[in-house]
């Protein structure tokens, strides 16, 4: 039995920025807090602008918030660590190493494995995104999905307790996407690793998630929770996105998201971003 009482707890978590040479000062994100389980899938959904990259880096320890705190296992977030993963939607590899040695990077730092289990552990994340038989392109030679594809298995290979992954997919043209999708839902299902992915695609988080956090424009603020699994099965497949309950809840969600998605442009007319 862990020693807490959620795998992640968020509480009253405020973050203001001060603008540069504007006296004004911005509150991104008002008062949020939220429990996660282990092994849960969570999508933050909101509109571009909202705060949801802040609120991402500040579960990540890139960032202070300015009041409220973040829990990981019983530990308070100061600084980012091993146990938490990130993924970001510009393909961050290294283009003068080999696919197979950007796998590899991720568990550069691991001192609880020995190298010859290294090199099989970047092997099987490669398997598990589907690169087998590109280990020794050069990243530069693979295409923008496939680049993302050893982002997210470097990620993995690290072996950390949540994966942080902020629009991953979001430069990739749509069949890209989907293809993407239904691989991460893949190896999700073969470990159950705590996932915290953030989207503005409403389609992309009813896909997903077992739980979707839906914001306001910003300050984000939490204005639905969603149970996905209430309405869809656990396991998903393409032909989940046929189902008239996918169709519902996707409409129902966007009718929510189209309100804030009107209040952000209100607000860059009016010069408040
Ligand atoms: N370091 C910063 N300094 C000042 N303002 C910032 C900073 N980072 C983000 N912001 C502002 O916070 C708001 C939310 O940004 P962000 O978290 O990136 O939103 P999202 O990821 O939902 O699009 C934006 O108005 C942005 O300009
Ligand atoms: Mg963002």
């Amino acid at each position: 039995m862990a020693a807490y009482d959620h795998f992640l707890k968020i509480d009253s978590l405020t973050k203001r920025f001060e603008q540069k040479n504007r006296a004004e000062i911005i509150t991104v994100i008002d008062n949020v807090s939220m429990a996660i389980d282990e092994g849960e899938f969570i999508v933050f959904l909101g509109p571009s602008g909202c705060g949801k990259t802040t609120l991402m880096r500040i579960v990540g320890g890139l960032e202070t918030a300015t009041s409220g705190s973040v829990v990981l296992e019983g530990d308070y977030v100061t600084g980012p660590d091993r146990k938490k993963g990130m993924v970001f939607q510009s393909y961050s590899s290294f283009p003068w190493l080999t696919v197979l040695d950007n796998i590899m990077f991720g568990l550069k730092y691991r001192s609880d494995v020995s190298e010859k289990e290294k090199d099989e552990i970047a092997r099987h994340y490669l398997d598990l995104v589907g690169l087998k038989g590109f280990e020794s392109f050069y990243i530069n030679r693979i295409s923008g999905g496939m680049q993302q594809r050893v982002a997210i298995a470097r990620t993995f290979a690290a072996g950390p307790d949540i994966l942080l992954m902020d629009e991953p997919f979001g430069a990739l043209d749509a069949q890209n996407r989907e293809f993407l999708q239904v691989q991460l839902l893949d190896i999700r299902r073969a470990e159950r690793k705590t996932v915290i992915f953030v989207t503005h695609d409403v389609e992309e988080a009813v896909f997903l998630a077992d739980r979707i956090f839906v914001f306001s424009a910003r300050p984000a603020t939490i204005l639905e929770e969603v149970t996905v699994g209430d309405y869809l099965p656990g396991e998903r497949s393409l032909a989940t996105k046929e189902n008239d309950e996918f169709f519902r809840l996707r409409n129902r969600i966007m009718a929510l998201t189209r309100e804030q998605a009107r209040r952000t442009e209100e607000m860059m007319v009016a010069g408040k971003t």
